[in-house]
């Protein structure tokens, strides 16, 4: 015979009477485990039984399931809490916590955000531009040529199958008909010239930093990757000297308690011309000679020059109206000589106990 009030008492009875996880999950296996519990044991036996019996029990059966599942839930959730008891007895309110490690921003973030405020009270805009861009942008529209030595495989990263991803991926910008451009992970900034004045006219004064990447063997001075902070500045009228200007006015600000000097010589790069190198009188040593400047007295700060008027027109903007001036810093060895660090590895080491002194 199916005794479903036994089954129901005797459950009842053990259920409440376990004292631990451990034993309730015991009693529980023995009433519900799918393949012999006590409850499938009794569905097993509805089979042999007549239509009507089967319509009446069978119920009953599924009832007393949920019953039995109902108190094993709700004896867990009372061991719990008696658990919980148990152990805040022990629980002493009065001992200090584990102390949280506050984080710090990175020497090279921290240095960014001061350069980029400085920028921006100087009324420039900030611009974010991709790491991954393609040869137009960095090279061509820059007005570096074909083959020149920059483009080759051994400084420049290239991302591997351009044919499936290069043309969809600028197919966005209406001012060219780009054919077919490899992918690379930007050796310079620059791209931001080209790349911000898509939906911009003269007069704009913007910065694009961000992270560049060249093919180079390591070394203290020499990472893969590294920051670069790009300046330029369209307009009418704009000359030499509002480029020394602006420059000028940037280190005064970063290095407010220093009396900053700066050297302009001439250099070449494609996209501006004239090009040229500016350097800062040495922090440390006020030119007094220091193993920081190699007792030169400078400390060489920026690539520079007037834009180019090629550059210009592939930034759709007439050089017969406008001018402008271009600059990228390489941030990370500002930072080197700001903080006194003497391998740039360390910057990208990810070594806590480094990161922690700043
Ligand atoms: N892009 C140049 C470099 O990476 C720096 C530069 C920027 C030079 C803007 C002139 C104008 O070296």
């Amino acid at each position: 015979m199916i005794d479903i009030k036994k089954l129901n008492q005797d459950s009842e009875n053990e259920i409440k009477s376990v004292k631990t996880a451990d034993e309730l999950f015991v009693v529980e296996k023995k009433y519900l485990a799918r393949g012999d519990g006590e409850v499938v044991k009794l569905l097993r036996q509805l089979k042999d039984l007549p239509v009507e019996e089967k319509r009446k029990i069978g119920p009953e059966i599924q009832e007393l399931k949920k019953y039995i599942e109902d108190l094993v839930n709700r004896r867990r959730s009372e061991l719990a809490d008696e658990a919980q008891k148990e152990s805040e007895k022990y629980f002493d309110r009065s001992l200090p916590g584990k102390p949280v490690g506050r984080g710090t921003a990175h020497p090279i973030s921290q240095f960014m955000d001061r350069a980029e405020d400085i920028f921006t009270r100087l009324g420039f805009e900030t611009v974010d531009e991709r790491e991954v861009d393609n040869e137009f942008y960095n090279f061509d529209a820059l007005n570096t040529p074909k083959d020149h030595p920059a483009r080759d495989i051994q400084d420049t990263y290239y991302v591997m199958n351009p044919e499936s991803w290069s043309l969809k991926h600028q197919s966005n910008d209406t001012r060219y008909k780009i054919q077919d451009t490899r992918l690379l992970l930007r050796t310079h900034t620059s791209t931001a010239q080209i790349r911000a004045m898509k939906d911009r006219k003269p007069p704009v004064r913007i910065i694009s930093p961000g992270r560049v990447f060249r093919h180079e063997a390591t070394d203290a001075s020499h990472e893969t990757t590294f920051n670069q902070l790009e300046g330029f500045v369209v307009d009418k009228n704009i000359r030499v000297s509002d480029l020394i200007g602006t420059i000028k006015e940037f280190f005064a600000r970063m290095y407010y308690d220093k009396d900053i000097k700066l050297r302009v010589r001439p250099h070449f790069f494609p996209f501006v011309e004239p090009g040229m190198e500016i350097d800062i009188s040495c922090i440390f040593c006020n030119q007094k000679g220091c193993s920081v400047c190699k007792h030169s007295g400078w400390l060489e700060s920026a690539g520079s020059g007037m834009i180019h008027p090629e550059v210009l027109n592939n930034m759709g903007v007439d050089p017969k109206i406008y001018s402008g001036f271009a600059f990228g810093f390489g941030i990370d060895r500002m930072v080197m000589v700001y903080y006194g660090i003497d391998d740039i590895r360390l910057l990208y080491s990810g070594d806590l106990r480094f990161i922690k002194q700043f």
